[in-house]
């Protein structure tokens, strides 16, 4: 396929420049972007970029790309990029991503973003906000939803297979032994598990949380979250980074008046129950996804293909937007379980 450096082949035989990529924030999910974008046809990885001078230099070196040890001297350089991947972490693991992710889009680049969007609401607004003024594609590396079998539920939602959705139970949890802010856990594991009800749900209306802290924590590690959406879905999130072992990471759940469909383990196994019959249909590791790892690259590959058929920036999948959505949601969980209250959205 590929021709001469820099060059892709196209279907019709033409020849087309790859995406120049670059990647902030060299740390193990950094890393992971860059990989990706290694394996990829259409891309190359050409500027990676750290405060930390050992990681801009370390990732340089394994990528033959060219090391930055800040956004503002990547962009100073003149270095061409076509897109960047924002891989930061920060304070309840987003709080960083706001001042990076802020200059890229001002100089007009399309963002794949990790999650959450940002911890904190406002500044995820005003990303959304430039993205849209600038006219450029602006993602969150929301994976847990990229998955075939995910893909697959979804054909069966669309086609009426389940007939009318009632309800929605969501279940995502690891084990994180880490103490950090009294809402660590909600702001950065569940925009995953949010994002995965809204994909096949629709807009959340009104929310009520409760909380619970783990044996020895600080943090409310533990939690349930009832839900209802806007088109009368009802659901309910069970998180927890008091998990692990043999507990698995995700079930997704979805019953209606036709049938049901369980996902577990984000891509390991898709299980349809008929209403009507008390057969079941089995699906293990459907399009040959084994384990939640594959799904950083099902993810860009989608981000890539939709900057390659430039697809306009508000028809992106896993947009920032739909992960402003998936946090406010997350914010009126936390409000409700304050003010023991539902909370509309
Ligand atoms: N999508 C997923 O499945 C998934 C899984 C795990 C983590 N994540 C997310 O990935 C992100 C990164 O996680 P990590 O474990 O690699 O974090 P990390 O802390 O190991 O790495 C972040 C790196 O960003 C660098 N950095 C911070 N500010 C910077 C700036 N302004 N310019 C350049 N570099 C800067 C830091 O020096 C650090 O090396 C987090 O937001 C996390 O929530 C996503």
């Amino acid at each position: 396929m590929l021709r001469m450096a820099g060059l892709v082949q196209d279907l019709d035989g033409g020849e087309r420049m790859k995406l120049r990529i670059g990647i902030v924030g060299m740390g193990g999910i950094g890393n992971n972007h860059a990989r990706v974008y290694k394996e990829l046809p259409d891309t190359e990885v050409v500027a990676v970029c750290d405060i930390i001078k050992e990681r801009a230099d370390k990732a340089a070196a394994a990528y033959g790309a060219k090391g930055f040890y800040s956004v503002q001297e990547m962009l100073g350089s003149g270095i061409r990029l076509d897109a960047c991947s924002m891989c930061t972490a920060g304070v309840e693991n987003g709080g960083d991503h706001y001042r990076p992710t802020m200059e890229l889009l001002e100089a007009g680049l399309p963002v794949l973003g990790e999650k959450p969007i940002s911890n904190e609401v406002d500044k995820a607004v005003e990303m959304v906000d430039l993205a849209k003024k600038k006219g450029v594609a602006y993602g969150i590396n929301l994976n847990h939803r990229f998955t075939p079998a995910a893909v697959r539920a979804k054909e069966w939602v669309t086609s009426g297979r389940l007939g009318q959705l009632h309800m929605i139970n969501m279940r995502m949890w690891i084990n994180n032994s880490k103490e950090s802010s009294p809402w660590f856990h909600l702001r950065a594991l569940h925009p995953h598990s949010i994002d995965v009800m809204r994909y096949f749900c629709g807009d959340v209306k009104s929310v009520c949380a409760f909380l619970s802290k783990g044996k020895g924590r600080t943090i409310w590690s533990n939690a349930q979250v009832l839900m209802q959406f806007e088109n009368g879905i009802i659901g309910n999130l069970t998180g927890s980074y008091d998990a692990g072992g043999s507990f698995g990471l995700e079930c997704c759940d979805v019953s209606g008046s036709e049938g049901r469909f369980v996902i577990e383990d984000a891509c390991e196994r898709l299980f349809f129950h008929s209403r009507r019959s008390i057969e079941v249909e089995r699906y293990d590791y459907v399009g040959g996804m084994r384990s939640f790892s594959e799904t950083f690259k099902s993810r860009i590959s989608v981000w890539v293909r939709q900057l390659v058929e430039r697809v306009p920036p508000d028809k992106i999948d896993a947009s920032g937007e739909e992960a402003l959505r998936a946090q406010r949601v997350i914010e009126a969980a936390i409000r409700s379980f304050q003010t023991r209250s539902v909370v509309d959205l």
